[in-house]
């Protein structure tokens, strides 16, 4: 297990170019499943859970090879409808598998995921929607047996008490793409990815109409074929190199990204009194100077606030000059952060869905855990611009969703570096 050292207070200056998107390429991993043909997804990102994605698509039977940027999988048979909970339990993503299993095998068992640190995480929607379609459901010894010898088109409503689904909607939809008659999912989840992921069922032969809306229409056909795909810039990755170009006072020209996936995030950033003007098409150049202000921001789904990026604001509220407030919408525990960032000397409050964030003028370096993808991402963010060093351990769960950040943050000024977990710390 690896640590990083920051020593913070170094503004960043530079150009960094934004990875394709972890969210958009796990999904689409699983739609491979769907063919016997070859899908090529381009540029899909370096990252552990595109490796464990990739390890789970080898067991059900799938070849997966890396071609330079691009990852070619083909899952050509025969093949097994057997998810383990060994693999299944260490990324939720891998749930994913399931829709494309019944449809293809017309059964399959697939291990539950359980426990997650962001808080529960259940699958009720995604077992809905597919019953809708007719598969029988039976959990049995924590794996969902799935029997879909009568997979037909059905109706379904997609939401539950915090709102559409977004691997829900892709579960129910690869399943949809291969069964008798029309499918319509009210509801759905409208997020860039779940576009991506219509793109590629469509180039591979899916009939779906109303992607990016919240009703989406799926024809049945009787078999897909293999297709080539781009994935679409994480913004999630995007969100956060901009809050380390705010954050630490810098100016930073970030290419690659597609602003008209983050209007949320621009909007609210820009609240704070971050600046961000656009430079072309693909890029914009973000800068900062003085305090922020505060704000008052709730997770939505898209296309409101991510609630993948709200460790990464409050990171950068915790330097606002007055109180702000955030409430988590999607997923009301995802506060493992606030503990951290108070070792750092952040002022936070949490009142239940609520975290009340009292600005102060700086941070300090402190040694931190990281407890999952996006609280590592902000604790990072927070080391970048806190006085002295932070070291922050289990950096494991950064390279789940971030291709090389402390490169791509080191070739920007930041002074980061990456030490195996059991390596004493230099003194400087
Ligand atoms: N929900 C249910 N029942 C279900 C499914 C979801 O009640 O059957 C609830 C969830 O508990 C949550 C809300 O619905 O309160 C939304 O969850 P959603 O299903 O949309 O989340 P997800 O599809 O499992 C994806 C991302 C997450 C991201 C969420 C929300 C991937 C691989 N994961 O998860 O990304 O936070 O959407 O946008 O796409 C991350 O990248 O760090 C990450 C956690």
């Amino acid at each position: 297990m690896d640590k990083f050292l920051i020593k913070g207070g170094y503004p960043l200056a530079g150009v960094v170019t934004i990875s394709n998107a972890k969210n958009a390429a796990l999904p689409i991993l699983a739609a491979a499943l769907l063919t016997e043909g070859k899908t090529v997804i381009k540029k899909c990102p370096r990252l552990e859970d595109v490796t464990a994605m990739s390890g789970l698509l080898r067991v059900l039977g799938a070849k997966v090879k890396r071609s330079g940027s691009d990852l070619v999988v083909q899952a050509a048979g025969p093949l097994s409808g057997f998810a383990p909970y060994d693999i299944v339990r260490k990324m939720r993503a891998s749930f994913c598998v399931l829709g494309p299993l019944v449809a293809r095998l017309r059964s399959a068992k697939v291990s539950l995921p359980g426990g997650c640190v962001i808080g529960p995480r259940p699958v009720d929607l995604h077992l809905k929607g597919l019953q809708a379609l007719g598969v029988r459901i039976t959990i049995d010894g924590g794996y969902v047996l799935a029997d879909a010898s009568r997979l037909r088109g059905g109706t379904i409503y997609l939401g539950g008490p915090f709102g559409s689904t977004v691997l829900g909607t892709a579960n129910v939809m690869m399943a949809a793409t291969l069964a008798r008659g029309t499918t319509v999912i009210e509801n759905a989840a409208s997020e860039p990815e779940v576009v991506n992921l219509v793109e590629c069922l469509t180039r591979m032969g899916a009939r779906i109409r109303g992607a990016g809306s919240s009703r989406l229409e799926i024809r049945g056909v009787e078999r897909l074929k293999g297709c080539t795909i781009e994935l679409i810039p994480d913004r999630i990755e995007a969100g956060t190199f901009m809050v380390a170009a705010a954050i630490t006072h810098g100016d930073v020209v970030i290419k690659g990204l597609r602003l008209d996936h983050l209007h949320a995030v621009v909007d609210k950033l820009r609240e704070v009194g971050v600046g961000i003007t656009p430079v072309g098409r693909n890029a914009c150049r973000v800068t900062a100077d003085g305090r922020f202000r505060p704000v008052d921001v709730a997770t939505l789904p898209y296309p409101g606030f991510p609630t993948d990026l709200q460790a990464q604001l409050m990171a950068l509220l915790t330097l606002a000059e007055g109180v702000s407030v955030i409430t988590e919408k999607i997923y009301p525990d995802r506060f493992m952060h606030v503990a951290e960032l108070a070792r750092m000397g952040a002022n936070i409050r949490k009142e239940g869905p609520h975290a009340i964030i009292s600005g102060l003028p700086k941070l300090s370096g402190a040694p931190v855990m990281a407890s999952d993808l996006r609280a590592s991402a902000a604790l990072v963010l927070a080391g970048l611009a806190a006085e002295g060093e932070t070291e922050i351990r289990r950096v494991y769960h950064i390279d789940r969703g971030y291709e090389h950040i402390e490169k791509k943050l080191a070739r920007l000024g930041a002074q980061i570096r990456r030490l195996p977990d059991d390596q004493p710390i230099p003194q400087s």
